[in-house]
């Protein structure tokens, strides 16, 4: 009773404390104090929030199946919100906007106004603050900026500055990559927190007192992205034995001393335990004790009161020499208690270059399998990026007006949702995959809508009737499929690129006729090629065309932003009358073919000749009871194989060679299962593997886990080198971490890195480079010198017991998945006095990232004059090409009529004696159907400007790293002109006049 008596004064006490109420308070200003000489343990109450994984979506949000998962969003933000009114102490997180913008947009105005002031008063810190908390392994940096911008744009015009995260929150994603660093660096933020590291990296950070560090996000950007990071000490858990929740059975505290059940004194013992061991690790008198976890906090309040108590009774003890002092803390302002403190005694930091990955929890869990689980959502997902870029592209240009708050919207949260670490990771159940792939398709049929309307408005003159033309996609065009083109004799095919650049792209469609007669916008007629479709294609379940034949024609010179329109005829053969290429006139690409195997023996290309063999080879999956680490399986996170070396699929493939004039393939089978298509184009330095792989064998008793090997006779140094979220590449050496030393039990699944875009490997004494680009996120790595691998599909006939609960076998078409895909194969010198190698993969990685959209419209009973007269066929959206090093990042429709525009260096500082210099664009007269009458800089994420944004320094060991000035965007003689550093990134919020 006494205790209890007392409690209640202490509180009276707190709430007695100045909180302004009409006055904002958040950020560092509104953290609680911490106390000089002591152990300030931080006590962070939050919640994680999966944008799916067990459960869709939807069915977190409103804590449906609970037979799943007992776990309902909307839950957690009614009782924190609840909570938190009954002691102004009292701090809580939030995460993942997706979630809380469906509650917001929910709650009647006074719930809204309370929860305002929770966000102002600083009660209420978000953090992180994108749609979802993306993976990093298998996203790419234009997709993990858009989601951030769209999340903090929410965040901002909802709650303006207090409403601005200051600090990544990075708990659950399976390993860290360092372009994520780099773009928290330049969201504006002042820290990140990671929950997992290989748990050997952790040991021995632990051991040595480093779980706290600067990052060196960038090799090229300098101290603009260096991010204070710190590894937390149980990931996100509470202390065991302090889980308060109506999913955890922890004893609350007990405080009626005349109770037989009294407990305070042991619990507190036992909370201020853990904090002294973690003193022991941390660098600074400052902790950061998690108290939540997955879908906590649906009953805040048993949270809270506990809390309550631990926290009054444990800072009681502080009258009788207790060293600890606990409070309600954010996890930012842990990161500025740390600051502060180290900058008072001039404290440095220790620098980390290198990233997190790959991720080990135990010696035989290596997370590297779900750098390859289900692939054709890892490829969807790009897809998707794809087309939202030209969505957005189009909108601005044409001008759709004050930005829909619908259409637009719906794909961009498609999108943010797709990047959490349980969906394009495809560590989600199978249900779920399915609801993913819903999402994503709902999106493209909103900008489908935008982009129709979009290039009507282009395409149209004074004489154009008022009738709308319809552009429609072809999705299923990948498997040669197409209702469109196969059922229609007079078409247009309207060819929309969207980079800053002009492109030649090689247009591809199932057809039934027999020929085919194109017109391009000059009227003239273009070569076109008959390829017979793979029978590995046609035999795809779920194909439901009758075309054995794709039409391919050359798109040349899309204009920049813009497209071109060629008006496409079924003839009779006899009526094509388009001048046929000489066959052999391709760019010296060349393959050998190894008459006896089928195998590839040989490339050359760019002058140079490398024997190369290619093939397909798998793993079969470790099937354990995983009781032990030893019994660990492969599941849908992790990769573990049965043997170190994997199996050839087959050591020799059944081929047919189709020579043509635009393109050449040939057609290999290795097995029932394993086909490809290798492919020279005219004019296209490079080889492209379009391979079609499934259904995989599940009768076995083993899963299989495909790889491409490419093999060659490179001395590669046990170094090979793979990108980071699609941009700067990082160099990896078989068994080895920079900074520890490796003790490594699985030598296969322990070398793969995440491979976004490219993985590349070099021999410096013969100055050649190979590289591998991919069309999606995969494993990839270099088990021997002079070798490739890249895992393209697997299935695993076990769950791996982290939570899914599911075995990683996907179905479609009632047969187990065909994954279809390509890869692109480069060689070349690695240094060279013209146009570098490095500078042609990243104009390709360019070109199939951001590949030109192709759109189809009827043209019946139209000729092409007719056509022609009322329609252009030829637009550019910039008047001028960008240099070939910069790159529209973004454009899209922004707040009001302004418009959102980002500009990048797309390469390295040492990729190009040309190119890698800074470039200069002017803006002012960039854009074809508008002026940019002002502009206005601001960090990555656009919910700040540039230079109102200050983050916190933090003083490191290296003597003399380099300070990069920012480049202020006033210039004396053209406030209009920017300039780019190598991989430097700008974003603006521009106002424009229409013309
Ligand atoms: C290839 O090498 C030959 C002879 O050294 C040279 O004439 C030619 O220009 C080179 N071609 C390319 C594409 O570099
Ligand atoms: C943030 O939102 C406010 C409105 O709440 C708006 O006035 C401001 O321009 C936004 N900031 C940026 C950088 O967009
Ligand atoms: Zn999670």
């Amino acid at each position: 009773m006494i205790k209890l008596l007392m409690l209640s004064v202490m509180w009276a006490a707190c709430s007695a404390m100045p909180t302004k109420n009409n006055e904002a308070t958040c950020g560092y200003e509104s953290c609680h104090p911490v106390k000089e000489g002591m152990i300030n343990v931080h006590i962070v109450a939050h919640t994680h929030d999966d944008v799916g994984w067990l459960k869709t979506v939807d069915q977190y949000y409103y804590g449906s199946k609970s037979s799943i998962q007992k776990a309902g969003v909307q839950y957690i933000l009614d009782s924190v919100t609840d909570a938190l009114k009954k002691n102004p102490d009292r701090r809580f997180i939030y995460v993942e906007t997706a979630f809380f913008w469906k509650w917001w947009m929910n709650q009647p105005d006074h719930i809204k106004h309370q929860f305002k002031r929770y966000v102002n008063s600083g009660q209420l810190e978000f953090i992180g603050g994108a749609w979802s908390m993306n993976d990093e392994a298998t996203t790419h940096y234009q997709s993990i900026i858009d989601q951030f911008t769209w999340g903090l744009r929410k965040l901002n015009e909802t709650f303006g500055s207090c409403g601005r995260p200051k600090l990544g929150w990075q708990i659950d994603p399976f390993g860290h990559s360092r372009e994520m660093a780099s773009i928290f660096a330049q969201l504006g933020f002042d820290g990140l927190l990671l929950g997992r590291i290989d748990y050997q990296d952790k040991g021995n950070r632990f051991k040595t007192r480093t779980p706290e560090v600067v990052w060196k996000g960038s090799d090229n950007l300098g101290e603009a992205a260096h991010l204070f990071t710190g590894v937390m000490y149980n990931t996100y858990s509470p202390p065991s034995g302090f889980c308060f929740d109506i999913l955890c059975e922890d004893e609350p505290i007990i405080d009626d001393v005349h109770s037989p059940d009294y407990n305070v004194d042991k619990r507190v013992e036992s909370f201020l335990g853990n904090a002294r061991d973690m003193a022991e690790f941390y660098t600074t008198d400052n902790v950061l004790i998690t108290m939540g976890g997955d879908f906590t906090y649906m009953d805040a309040e048993t949270w809270f009161k506990n809390m309550d108590k631990i926290i009054s009774y444990a800072n009681l003890r502080q009258a009788n020499g207790s060293q600890f002092n606990l409070i309600y803390s954010t996890p930012s302002c842990y990161v500025k208690a740390v600051h502060d403190e180290a900058e008072k005694k001039g404290m440095k930091w220790k620098t980390k270059s290198d990233d997190y990955f790959p991720y080990a929890s135990d010696p035989h869990s290596f997370w590297t399998g779900y750098f390859t689980s289900r692939p054709t959502i890892k490829r969807f997902e790009r897809i998707g990026n794809n087309f939202l870029q030209v969505c957005k592209q189009l909108y601005s240009l044409a001008d759709l007006g004050p930005e829909d708050q619908v259409d637009l919207n719906a794909l961009r949260q498609a999108m943010g949702v797709m990047q959490h670490h349980d969906a394009v990771t495809g560590t989600e159940k199978e249900h779920v995959a399915h609801d993913y792939a819903r999402i994503l398709t709902e999106g493209i049929k909103e900008c489908e809508i935008i982009t129709s309307a979009a290039l009507n408005k282009l395409i149209k003159n004074q004489s154009s009737e008022d009738v709308d033309i319809k552009f429609s996609s072809c999705p299923l065009a990948n498997v040669s499929s197409c209702s469109f083109t196969e059922n229609t004799e007079t078409f247009t095919v309207t060819v929309y690129n969207p980079l800053s650049r002009p492109v030649n792209h090689y247009v591809r469609f199932p057809i039934l006729g027999e020929a085919y007669r194109i017109t391009d916008d000059a009227g003239v007629q273009i070569e076109t090629q008959l390829v017979p479709i793979a029978s590995s294609v046609l035999s795809i379940p779920g194909r439901k065309s009758e075309a054995t034949m794709d039409l391919v024609f050359r798109a040349s010179e899309i204009p920049p932003l813009g497209f071109k329109s060629y008006y496409v005829e079924s003839v009779k053969k006899e009526e094509v009358t388009a001048p046929k290429m000489n066959e052999d006139d391709y760019t010296g690409v060349k393959l050998e073919i190894d008459q006896t195997t089928g195998l590839i023996a040989s490339v050359t290309m760019n002058n140079i000749t490398v024997s190369l063999t290619q093939q397909y080879l798998y793993y079969e999956g470790y099937i354990g009871n995983n009781e032990i680490f030893v019994n660990r399986s492969s599941g849908a996170y992790i990769f573990r194989p049965r043997n170190n070396e994997p199996i050839a699929a087959s050591n020799r493939a059944n081929y047919t060679i189709h020579r043509g004039n635009l393109v050449t393939e040939i057609h290999q089978k290795f097995n029932d299962w394993i086909s490809q298509v290798v492919r020279m184009y005219k004019e296209e330095n490079v080889i492209e593997f379009d391979w079609v792989v499934g259904p995989l064998p599940s009768e076995d008793t083993f899963g299989k886990e495909v790889i491409n090997r490419f093999q060659t006779d490179l001395s590669t140094n046990a170094t090979f080198y793979t990108d980071s979220n699609g941009r700067e590449i990082l160099k990896r050496v078989r068994n080895f971490r920079p900074t520890w030393k490796l003790d490594l039990e699985e030598p296969v699944s322990g070398n793969y890195y995440p491979v976004t875009s490219k993985i590349l490997m070099r021999d410096t004494v013969r100055n050649i480079e190979v590289a591998v680009l991919t069309d999606r996120a995969q494993g990839g790595s270099s088990l021997h010198d002079g070798e490739l691998e890249l895992m393209v599909h697997r299935n695993c006939l076990h769950d791996d017991a982290f939570g899914v609960g599911e075995a990683l076998n996907e179905k479609a078409f009632g047969a187990g998945l065909v994954a279809k895909g390509s890869h692109y194969l480069m060689v070349g010198n690695i240094s060279s006095d013209g146009y570098s190698l490095a500078a042609a993969e990243r104009d390709l990685a360019q070109r199939k990232l951001l590949q030109a959209w192709t759109f189809f419209s009827p043209a019946e009973k139209q000729s092409i004059e007719d056509y022609k007269r009322k329609f252009a066929m030829n637009y550019s959206g910039l008047r001028k090409s960008l240099p070939k090093n910069v790159q529209i990042l973004t454009l899209e429709p922004w707040i009001g009529t302004s418009l959102l525009l980002r500009l990048e260096h797309v390469l390295e500082k040492d990729e190009d004696s040309t190119l890698s210099q800074p470039a200069i664009v002017n803006l002012k007269a960039l854009f074809t159907p508008f002026e940019v009458t002002s502009i206005r800089e601001t960090t990555l994420g656009a919910n700040q400007w540039l230079s109102e944004n200050s983050r916190l320094q933090f003083a490191t060991e290296d003597v003399n790293f380099e300070r990069n000035p920012r480049y202020i965007v006033v210039n004396a003689e053209d406030e209009f002109e920017i300039r780019l550093n190598p991989m430097q990134i700008r974003t603006f919020i521009v106002d424009v006049v229409r013309k």
